[in-house]
């Protein structure tokens, strides 16, 4: 494979192209394996997902299954899931609480710090057998940002801050969102679709499609009095450097954090205000409006997108195929979040960007659409420059185009340089709208 020829990327001509045998070939979900899954940052989950001691979540990262968990003594770890004897998977259940694991094949028992403590008939090994040396494995490295953990199944990797970079700042418009912390709410989206895993990326961050593929939705809106005109134009899209991006505008409908609209009805009105009051109060106005009245979706590179917009979904997707992809999302919501707010987020959740909503089915539509188009591989290149000559709106492509930068130079080994990333942003410079 030369990876050489897949981006073309002429900043000064305004060309960016994508070949789409990137999304059609084995060999390319190999590599991409190993030289963008192996050397990044990969998110395993949110700490208030493992709540007390012995909570665990299972969750396959790369093809590789792992057990992310809440040892006795508080820490968080995360281990390959395969027994040290003869490797069946220790842990069976996609969570739950645990003392021990009792591998089911020759009952073999492992803390939850992963030390094996049990061996049946151990008298039946030599003395080179060394129970010390037998616990789990844990993953090269493990660390979190404000309660976003990730794993890096490279050992020599950059620090996480380091990696994540100007993305941290708008973690940080999420996390503070609430005094008591964000939580997940119980409960995964799961689905899939027949389509190339990168196609997710651009979608997830695409301003352009949102007016024609969710037409039906803002149909639904419309009718219960919103006008949605105007706000899928302008706002800024951004690439944050690394490989991360970001789309930002006003919101057009009320948030549980902290705008409120008519559709949520009168008696909400009170809640919704108090939450913005005590928002004021904590980081004042400005920061106040940024985070409440604007919507965000979040791209952090290679694989995790966080949507701050009616509702936070976390989302994580993983190709088992060139062509098709497994989808998580979860919700994210304030710890100490009143019910009815609560209920609204769902509600959001739901209807919007669940599997079921108006917005993914449309989206499986388009991506599954892209790739069956791709299949006539006569047509080589797919076209990503727009904005490209112009300070980007969301409507542009600039946030796509951080994407396959990083990509390309991960996947050519070759110095990575995205020369639209933008200096990071401070409280100062106003949102442009
Ligand atoms: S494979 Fe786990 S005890 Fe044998
Ligand atoms: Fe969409």
């Amino acid at each position: 494979m030369n990876a050489r020829q897949l981006v073309i990327d002429d900043p000064e001509a305004g060309v960016f192209r994508v070949h789409r045998s990137s999304m059609l070939s084995d060999d390319i979900l190999q590599a991409e394996r190993e030289r963008v899954f192996d050397k990044c940052w990969i998110y395993i989950g949110h700490e208030s997902e493992l709540a007390g001691p012995g909570a665990y979540r299972r969750r396959v990262l790369s093809g590789r299954p792992l057990i992310f968990i809440r040892s006795n003594d508080g820490d968080y770890r995360a281990f390959y899931n395969t027994c040290s004897h003869r490797g069946a998977l220790i842990c069976r259940a996609d969570e739950g609480v645990a003392k021990v694991f009792q591998c089911f094949y020759h009952a073999w028992t492992f803390d939850n710090k992963g030390s094996l403590i049990g061996v049946p008939d151990e008298e039946g090994y030599g003395e080179a057998f060394d129970k010390a040396a037998l616990g789990l494995q844990p993953v090269e490295r493990l660390a979190n940002y404000r309660g976003f953990y990730f794993v890096a199944f490279d050992p020599n990797i950059e620090d996480l801050a380091t990696y994540l970079g100007k993305a941290t700042d708008y973690l940080d418009l999420i996390v503070d969102q609430s005094d008591e912390g964000m939580r997940v709410v119980p409960g995964t989206n799961k689905y899939s679709m027949r389509a190339n895993w990168k196609l997710l990326v651009e979608n997830s961050i695409d301003g352009y499609h949102g007016l024609p593929t969710h037409e039906t939705y803002w149909q639904y809106i419309a009718d219960q009095g919103v006008d949605m005109s105007g706000s899928m134009m302008g706002g800024e899209a951004l690439s944050l450097g690394n490989g991360h991006a970001v789309i930002e505008s006003p919101a057009p409908y009320g948030r549980p954090i902290a705008v409120w609209h008519p559709l949520f009805g009168d008696e909400m009105k009170p809640e919704i205000e108090g939450v913005r009051a005590r928002l004021v109060e904590r980081y004042g106005e400005e920061r106040t409006k940024r985070m409440a009245d604007h919507i965000r979706n979040l791209f952090i590179f290679p694989n995790l997108i966080i949507n701050d917009i009616m509702a936070v979904t976390v989302r994580q997707f993983w190709p088992t195929a060139p062509d098709y992809m497994e989808v998580n999302a979860w919700e994210l919501a304030p710890r100490d979040e009143a019910a009815r707010l609560l209920a609204t987020r769902l509600d959001s959740f739901l209807t919007f960007l669940g599997p079921g909503g108006f917005a993914t089915p449309d989206d499986v539509e388009a991506l599954e659409s892209c790739q069956t188009g791709f299949t006539a591989d006569s047509v080589e290149w797919s076209d990503i420059s727009r904005g490209m000559k112009r300070t980007p709106t969301v409507t542009d492509e600039v946030q796509m185009r951080a994407f396959w930068r990083r990509w390309n130079s991960l996947m050519q080994g070759t110095p990575y340089h995205d020369p639209e990333a933008t200096p990071r942003r401070t409280e100062k410079r106003p949102l442009a709208v």
